[in-house]
């Protein structure tokens, strides 16, 4: 370069740097903060900036203007929040997106308060933004860390795209009750398979970077207990034991943690007593005590404001109070701190410093996400266009989609099906639905987005494909906040599917439940196919045998009339924006299923809570023939319809020399020879569970303790090993304290929950 152009070159960037600096100065207060400081220090700078309205306002989060996730704010509040907004006591938004829509909130907390804050922007990114991966449940099906993680990490390129930087997400509740609508969202029943899952989801969305512009803050939920509410009914009292909440409950939010996780967000039950959002023992002891949680907790929807109804707070005040108290650090829509803490403080009822302590766990995550930097990073038009139509995260939800579905039953090899010369009649309305399979959070998703089964079977041309609906699931308009019209009379169109069965070779039916029959305030209390899908199913079964029963629903169901005499049963669940293409692919044998449940399916809706982790009681066997003093049930077997990790393969797989050999004295190398001995190649997921036989505190029959895909040609064998520590061997006691106990253990190794490949071994 010559020196002339080299000389305007420097005055340039000397110019720009001087331009930039006084820009900074004078729209961000917060500029004057030396920027090569940690961030903690520039914390403390600006805490000391602060008012206690500020501070209060940071702990203040509003939704948005249109897209309500919980109860509806009162008309004409949309006023109050601009005002709110330009005074600074907001310090998040949920519910806004869109770059537009992010940037012109921004623009208010940055231009327009004395201090500039940024706003942190949350949404219930929970599998997807627009373009949708299967639902939590499905994806845990998968057991696949990786193609879990990459569903994560897409769905934070996607959705940062549109202006958000914090997702509600990863739900990390445990659950046995397939009552429950939310089981959807999370990982089913084990709190092993749970913290495995909840560490991949974490880093997926987080990344290694999170002032990345494509990575964004997750948020493990609901802390805690709430996956155990009374009978299946959302939001009712949770009442566990010390054990049960050491030991299954809590553990995938400790992986959370540990994970990194920046935020938690508490949950709407009560507690043994104590509503989650003013619990001491939860948020101080526990997370940010024993666990040393850096990040802010946020309250679920209005639950700080909830705890009136609990009985448990008197007024806003004293509910404003307990949160405060108990580590609430930010308020969703409870409009309770903003109007009851500065007087609080005030009068010297809350000490500030628990105020300051929960705006600098605000502030922090805001400056790790680089908001400070860049308050406009995630508001970029061109890349909002461009992301969603990315080949990289089509293929990501496509992979997942494959990997989730469970191949529950398949007789006589009716699947794969043929691809050429067969008639295939496909029934069922929620065959051709391309809403359905987006489940219940696709707030932000297209309607009729997703490949249908008809469209995914339609790519494959060498047979006739005939499609009928049978039967309509629903009436009229689904949505998000309203209750569900389910058919349960209209027949009319039966006639039609079961003359179109008759002449089919294979009849391919889509059953199931609707995409908003679960998800939150979902519950059920019967668990059979809703409407009169069970009467089509038997319909079309009298004139054709010969039917795959494709299932597509958010929560484990009670199908034994199905399971009786239906040969090929599959489990897609709901499986976002690829799933009749997912679909297609399985039936067809173009990807071999490898899923297993991460939920027991119970035979009946009267067995549950149904979960393979069980304690023995002191009657666990039959003790003569037709004897009934034994713990049991006189009308139905205690053995659920699909057991947990149950799941088949167009191919087979055997298990042999099953070994455990003693490293040190709690260290055990398990090994066992897996072989391919079917014709196809295909991918077994080798589960290893442990059980403790005799203790200070009763184990449970099994528990899981490892698992590892692996995939094999056929006739191919392999050994796999697995190490069992401390960390898999021990158990919490009912004080919270972690212990091994010496003693016998026994190890069980196979392809699902049921196998009884055993050894066993002694821990000293
Ligand atoms: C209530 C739900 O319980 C929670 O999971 C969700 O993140 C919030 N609403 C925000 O939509």
């Amino acid at each position: 370069m010559k020196t002339s152009k080299l000389f305007i070159l420097l005055i340039t960037l000397l110019f720009l740097n001087v331009s930039c600096k006084e820009q900074a100065e004078n729209n961000v207060n917060v500029g004057t903060i030396d920027s090569q400081d940690s961030i903690e220090k520039k914390i403390t700078d600006l805490l000391l900036k602060m008012t206690l309205e500020e501070k209060i306002g940071q702990m203040n989060q509003y939704n948005g203007f249109w897209d309500v996730t919980g109860p509806k704010p009162a008309d004409g509040d949309a006023a109050m929040k601009y005002d709110h907004l330009r005074k600074g006591y907001v310090g998040s938004m949920l519910n806004v997106r869109g770059v537009k829509e992010v940037k012109a909130v921004q623009k208010i907390a940055v231009e327009e308060t004395r201090l500039g804050i940024p706003l942190i922007i949350g949404f219930d990114v929970i599998h997807g933004y627009k373009t949708l991966s299967p639902i939590p449940l499905a994806e845990a099906a998968s057991w696949d860390l990786e193609a879990i993680k990459k569903s994560a990490q897409v769905a934070a390129k996607e959705s940062s795209a549109a202006g958000i930087n914090w997702t509600f997400a990863p739900m990390v509740d445990i659950s046995r009750d397939a009552r429950w609508g939310r089981v959807m969202e999370g990982s089913g029943e084990d709190p092993y398979l749970g913290s495995k899952i909840a560490e991949a989801r974490v880093q997926g969305f987080q990344g290694d970077d999170l002032s990345s512009s494509e990575t964004i803050a997750a948020c493990a939920k609901h802390w805690g207990g709430y996956g155990f509410a009374e009978a299946g009914r959302d939001y009712n009292t949770v009442d566990v034991g010390t054990s049960t909440l050491y030991n299954i409950i809590f553990p995938p939010f400790e992986a959370a943690a540990n994970a990194d996780v920046k935020t938690f967000m508490n949950s709407f039950n009560e507690l043994n007593g104590i509503p989650a959002t003013g619990n001491v023992f939860l948020q101080r002891d526990i997370l940010k005590g024993n666990w040393g949680f850096k990040g802010f907790v946020v309250s679920d929807w209005g639950s700080i404001n909830e705890m009136i109804n609990h009985k448990f707070a008197e007024n806003k005040k004293q509910a404003a109070k307990l949160a405060v108290i108990a580590g609430s650090d930010m308020d969703m829509e409870s409009y309770v701190y903003v109007d009851e803490l500065a007087n609080l403080v005030r009068e010297g009822v809350v000490d500030e410093s628990l105020i300051d302590d929960a705006v600098k766990r605000i502030l922090r995550v805001k400056f790790e996400l680089g908001l400070f930097d860049d308050p406009y990073k995630y508001c970029n038009e061109a890349r909002e266009a461009e992301v969603t139509e990315s080949k990289e995260i089509k293929e990501a939800v496509l992979d997942v989609a494959k990997k989730s579905i469970v191949l529950l039953k398949n007789e006589n090899q009716l699947l794969p099906l043929k691809k050429e010369g067969q008639k295939i009649a496909l029934i069922g309305a929620l065959a051709s639905d391309k809403t359905s399979p987006l489940g219940s959070w696709r707030i932000a998703a297209e309607d009729n987005s997703a490949i249908s089964v008809l469209e995914g079977m339609q790519s494959y041309t060498g047979n006739i494909l005939n499609y009928v609906k049978g039967a309509d699931l629903t009436i009229g308009k689904a949505e998000f906040s309203k209750e569900l019209n389910i058919n349960t009379k209209d027949k009319s169109e039966f006639a039609k599917a079961i003359e179109t069965a008759k002449k089919a070779d294979v009849v391919v039916m889509v059953l199931g439940e609707h995409g908003f029959q679960t998800g939150e305030a979902r519950s059920r209390t019967d668990l059979n196919l809703p409407g009169v899908q069970q009467e089509l199913l038997e319909a079309v079964y009298k004139v054709n045998k010969n039917i795959v029963l494709v299932l597509n629903n958010g929560r484990p169901l009670t199908i034994p009339w199905a399971d009786e005499h239906i040969p090929a049963i599959v489990e897609a669940w709901q499986l976002g924006t690829q799933s009749g293409n997912a679909i297609a692919q399985v039936l067809y044998g173009d990807y071999n299923p490898s899923g297993k449940l991460p939920m027991s399916f119970p035979r009946s809706v009267g067995q549950v809570p149904i979960y393979y982790n069980h304690k023995n009681t002191g009657r666990p066997t039959l003790p003569a023939p037709n004897e009934v003093f034994w713990s049991h049930y006189i009308d139905e077997s205690n053995d659920p319809l699909y057991p947990f990790g149950h799941g088949l393969s167009y191919t087979s797989f055997s298990y042999s020399n099953l070994t455990v050999n003693k490293i040190s004295n709690d260290v055990f190398k398990v090994s066992v020879d897996l072989k391919n001995t079917g014709k196809l190649s295909g991918k077994e997921v080798i589960q290893l569970y442990i059980q403790d036989l005799f203790a200070s505190i009763t184990r449970p029959v099994k528990e899981l303790k490892g698992f590892q895909l692996v995939e094999l040609e056929p006739n191919q064998g392999k050994t796999i090993t697995f190490n069992l520590t401390k960390k898999e061997l021990g158990f919490y006691d009912n004080d919270g304290v972690f212990k091994l106990e010496p003693g016998e253990f026994k190890i069980y190794v196979g392809g699902s929950s049921k196998t009884d490949l055993d050894s066993s071994f002694n821990v000293e």
